[in-house]
């Protein structure tokens, strides 16, 4: 087996393979550690040429043991689109966007929860339950069903009801909650012995990272095993940067690639910023449990469960964070809606951050970037929006308009 067992981001302990508690003693987060000799002695890049385009193809490099227990709704090798035209207008070199919507569960949450997923499959769990902006409830629900698992999902009241009333469809007993996620996930932690629930919220067990982690090795290989520059992420929880940057330090100690670290920004919503004010302060004490006022997506998470460890990624690539408006966040999803793409506030905000950071001169006309659009812009779609259109029966109905 390709796996060891844990190791800890802050103070290097190695640690036997464990499924649940993923932090260290030393308050660090516990990562899933492999044998990279053997992988690089006995995979290569030429063979996975030859597997089906699913995030699976990376096997050798995902925690799971028994094959059997995978569970797949065909996640992961998702397009990653040029935008060339933009590079035109634009002063950087390459722009591209990694199209993370078209996810069986229409956003990027599939990858973590597809191994998330296949974990507890193989641990023998019956019962788990997320709290979720959303989306990660949406793709917990659909994989434990795919599982015969039972879910429980729990999600702040103000949330898209589009994702929320796909949960129950897919069979998860689903809760509101009157309050932010770390009010959802207080719940959890204090009825999971009771209940017998597993908590598969971030951080708090290893496949979710190992998932999104996919998003980095699937990148680098579709550039041709190099990365981008720059990597423009809608960061929330901050799994997805842990996972890239992870895919970053394997791929290089496989010796798979060898340029520097892209420069990984983070773009989040005024109102709830706390890796833009971490970032600002270097330092990684700033709840923001008051006074949330950002949107509900899944960048609006006031207390990180590992800042820190965000911040040291942000800072050791030679990134920044950024926050956006309101305003700014739903004009970047009409521009990107003009170009065929249906990008959630979250991936429309890369977008505004890629306009900001140009404007600003962060960015360097020899700069490659990368953006992801994590979820679609179907999903938070409010009922009775669409309510403002023209209703009519004939051409000349639609004369008289
Ligand atoms: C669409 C979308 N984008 C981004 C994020 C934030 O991702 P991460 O938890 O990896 O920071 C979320 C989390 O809920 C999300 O649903």
């Amino acid at each position: 087996m390709n796996r060891l067992g844990l190791y800890c981001s802050r103070c290097s302990a190695r640690l036997p393979f464990r499924y649940q508690e993923m932090k260290c003693d030393c308050g660090g987060t516990l990562l899933v550690d492999y044998d990279l000799e053997h992988i690089a002695r006995t995979l290569t890049k030429e063979a996975l040429q030859t597997r089906y385009p699913s995030m699976w193809r990376y096997k050798e490099l995902l925690p799971v043991s028994n094959p059997d227990c995978i569970i797949t709704l065909g996640e992961g090798w998702t397009p990653l689109l040029r935008m060339q035209e933009w590079e035109q207008k634009l002063p950087i070199k390459r722009l591209w966007i990694k199209r993370e919507e078209q996810n069986p569960t229409g956003s990027f949450k599939s990858r973590g929860f597809s191994v998330a997923v296949s974990l507890l499959k193989e641990a023998g769990a019956t019962k788990a339950a997320v709290p979720s902006n959303g989306n990660a409830a949406g793709a917990f629900a659909a994989y434990a069903g795919r599982a015969g698992i039972e879910a429980s999902v729990f999600i702040p009241m103000d949330c898209p009801p589009l994702i929320v009333d796909e949960c129950p469809l897919y069979g998860a007993a689903t809760f509101f909650v009157d309050g932010f996620i770390h009010d959802a996930a207080a719940i959890i932690e204090a009825g999971k012995q009771d209940q017998g629930w597993v908590n598969i919220g971030t951080l708090k067990e290893p496949g979710r990272v190992e998932g999104k982690k996919t998003m980095g090795l699937e990148l680098a290989e579709q550039l041709g095993w190099t990365f981008p520059d720059v990597i423009i992420y809608p960061t929330g929880g901050g799994s997805g940067i842990i996972g890239m940057w992870k895919a970053y330090q394997e791929l290089k100690e496989l010796r798979w690639i060898d340029g520097p670290m892209p420069r990984f920004v983070c773009v989040q919503e005024e109102g709830c910023q706390p890796i833009v004010d971490g970032i600002a302060c270097s330092q990684a004490e700033s709840d923001q449990a008051a006074g949330v006022e950002a949107s509900p997506t899944g960048m609006r998470v006031p207390n990180p469960p590992d800042l820190a460890f965000i911040l040291s990624i942000v800072e050791q690539s030679g990134g920044t964070a950024i926050a956006l408006s309101k305003s700014q966040i739903a004009e970047a999803t009409r521009t990107l809606g003009s170009q065929g793409i249906s990008a959630s506030p979250e991936g429309s905000a890369t977008w505004a951050g890629l306009l900001a950071l140009c404007d600003s001169g962060w960015l360097r006309p020899s700069d490659s970037v990368v953006l992801f659009n994590t979820s679609h812009a179907m999903k938070y779609v409010k009922f009775g929006s669409i309510s403002a259109l023209p209703i009519i029966k004939s051409y000349e109905d639609y004369c008289r308009l």
